[in-house]
C-alpha cells in the first residue's frame, strides 16, 4: 500500500529541505514538494525542482506564478493601499494565499491527503498557510513539521548532515531570516532582534543606503487605469514588469526601507526591515491620484477601510468572506483613478510632484483659482457657514445659559 502524500510548501531553503526527510521519518508519508516563484528571484525552477527530489520528495512541482501574483494579490493591495499598521505592504502575507492556492491544486491533482508548511509556531505564517487551506479546502489537513519539530538552525544542519540531505549554501551564510517576493524583501533574526541596534548595512539587497544614493534625483511618471499601474514613462508593460522595474529604479535611490516595531497576531512584538521600493513608490502615487480622482466622501470612507483591508490580509483571512466584500467596494472605488504621477526619486524618498488626469480628476481649476477665471461663487459660501455652524451656535448659547464656557 502507498503511504499518503503531504505536499510541502518548499522553498529550496534549509528548513523544508530537511522537513521532507522528517516527515517520512516521523509521519510516515510521501512527501510532494511545491515550489512557487513569485517572484523573490529564484535562482533556477528546474534546479529547485530537482533540489526537492534530491532532498527525498517523491515527486516535485514548481510553478512560475509571478504574472499571477502581480495580477490577483499585488494588483489588489496595491487598489487599497494596503499597509499593516500604516507601514508594512504585506510582502509575505500577500504571497502566502497564493502558494496556499497552489498546495491545494496540486494536493488534488497528487491526491494528497494533506499540505504542510516551514513555517516556526512563533510567526504569522503559519497562519496564513493553515486558514488559507481551512479556507480552500476544509477537508485537507495541514502540517507543520518545523513547529512541531523544533529543532535550531544548528541541529538542522547536523541532521541534514548525518542523512546526506543536501544543504543549500545560502543558508549556511545568511545570518537573517528572509523571506522575498515581487512586493518587497523582509528580514528578521541575528542582530536585528535588537531594536536599538540599527541594521547593519549586509540586511539588504534590494535598496542603497540613501547617503550613498545619487546625487541627481531621478523621475518617473506612472500612469494608472483603474486604480493600477498601466506604463512607467509612458512604456505600457505587464504589471509584473512594471513592479520589477520600478523596484530595480526606486531601490537605486534607497526608496522603501521601513524598519519597524510589529504587532504579530500570535502576540510576539517583533522588530521587522523591509524593503519595498516598487510598493512604496506605487501606493504613494496612488493615493496622491486617488486624491484627484474619488469623492471625498468615497475617499475618506476608503481611508477608512484600507486599514481593516490591510489587517485582514496580514491576520491570514485573504479568503474569507470579508475580503472579497471589501474588494468590491474597493474596485468600485477605483473605477475613476486614471490618470499620470510623476514620482521623483531622490534619497530614499519617493516624492509625488505633479499629478494629472486628463478625463477623471475632480480638480477643477475655475473652482480653485484665485486668479482670473474664478466661477466659486463665494457669496454662497455666507449662507453655508452659517448653517454649518448653526448647531455649534445653539449648543454654545445654552452653555452659556448654564453659566459655562469661556
Ligand atoms: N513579519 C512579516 C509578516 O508576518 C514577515 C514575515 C516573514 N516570514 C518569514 N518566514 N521570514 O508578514
Amino acid at each position: 500500500m502507498s503511504k499518503p502524500r503531504v505536499v510541502l510548501a518548499y522553498s529550496g531553503g534549509l528548513d523544508t529541505s530537511v522537513a521532507i526527510e522528517w516527515m517520512k521519518e516521523h509521519k510516515d508519508v510521501d512527501v510532494v514538494a511545491c515550489a512557487v516563484d513569485v517572484g523573490q528571484g529564484v535562482d533556477d525552477l528546474d534546479e529547485i525542482k530537482q533540489r526537492g527530489l534530491d532532498c527525498g520528495a517523491v515527486e516535485s512541482v514548481v510553478v512560475d506564478a509571478k504574472a499571477e501574483f502581480a495580477d490577483e494579490f499585488i494588483a489588489p493591495a496595491l487598489k487599497a493601499n494596503a499597509m499593516y499598521m500604516g507601514k508594512y505592504p504585506l510582502v509575505s502575507a500577500l504571497s502566502r494565499p497564493l502558494i496556499v492556492k497552489h498546495l491545494v491544486r496540486v494536493a488534488r491533482e497528487t491526491g494528497a491527503a494533506g499540505v504542510a508548511h516551514g513555517c516556526t509556531g512563533k510567526g504569522n505564517d503559519q497562519v496564513r498557510f493553515e486558514v488559507g487551506t481551512m479556507c480552500l479546502a476544509p477537508d485537507l489537513d495541514t502540517m507543520a513539521p518545523i513547529r512541531e519539530w523544533g529543532l535550531t538552525r544548528d541541529a538542522s544542519i547536523d541532521y541534514a548532515n548525518e542523512r546526506g540531505i543536501p544543504i543549500p549554501i545560502k543558508s549556511k551564510e545568511s545570518p537573517y531570516s528572509i523571506d522575498e517576493n515581487a512586493w518587497g524583501r523582509t528580514a528578521e533574526c541575528g542582530i536585528l532582534e535588537d531594536p536599538w541596534a540599527q541594521p547593519p548595512s549586509d540586511v539588504f539587497e534590494r535598496t542603497v543606503d540613501a547617503t550613498d544614493a545619487p546625487d541627481t534625483p531621478e523621475e518617473v511618471v506612472i500612469a494608472f487605469r483603474n486604480g493600477l499601474p498601466v506604463s512607467l514613462d509612458g512604456q505600457a508593460m505587464p504589471l509584473a514588469e512594471l513592479v520589477a522595474t520600478l523596484d530595480a529604479r526606486a531601490g537605486a535611490h534607497g526608496v522603501g526601507r521601513i524598519d519597524m516595531i510589529e504587532d504579530r497576531l500570535v502576540g510576539i512584538k517583533s522588530r521587522e526591515i523591509y524593503e519595498c521600493p516598487a510598493a512604496i513608490t506605487l501606493i504613494t502615487a496612488h493615493r496622491d491620484l486617488e486624491d484627484l480622482c474619488l469623492e471625498q466622501e468615497l475617499a475618506e470612507h476608503k481611508r477608512a477601510e484600507e486599514g481593516r483591508y490591510a489587517q485582514l490580509i496580514y491576520n491570514g483571512l485573504w479568503w474569507g468572506p470579508l475580503k472579497k466584500a471589501l474588494d468590491a467596494f474597493i474596485d468600485e472605488a477605483n473605477r475613476y483613478v486614471n490618470g499620470e504621477v510623476r514620482v521623483q526619486l531622490y534619497k530614499g524618498s519617493a516624492t509625488v510632484v505633479g499629478r494629472r488626469s486628463a478625463d477623471s480628476g475632480l480638480y477643477s481649476l475655475e473652482m480653485a483659482t484665485y486668479d482670473e477665471g474664478d466661477q466659486f461663487d463665494q457669496t454662497l459660501a455666507e449662507g453655508f457657514v452659517k448653517l454649518w455652524g448653526l448647531p455649534l451656535k445653539t449648543w454654545a448659547a445654552r452653555t452659556k445659559a448654564h453659566g459655562e464656557g469661556l
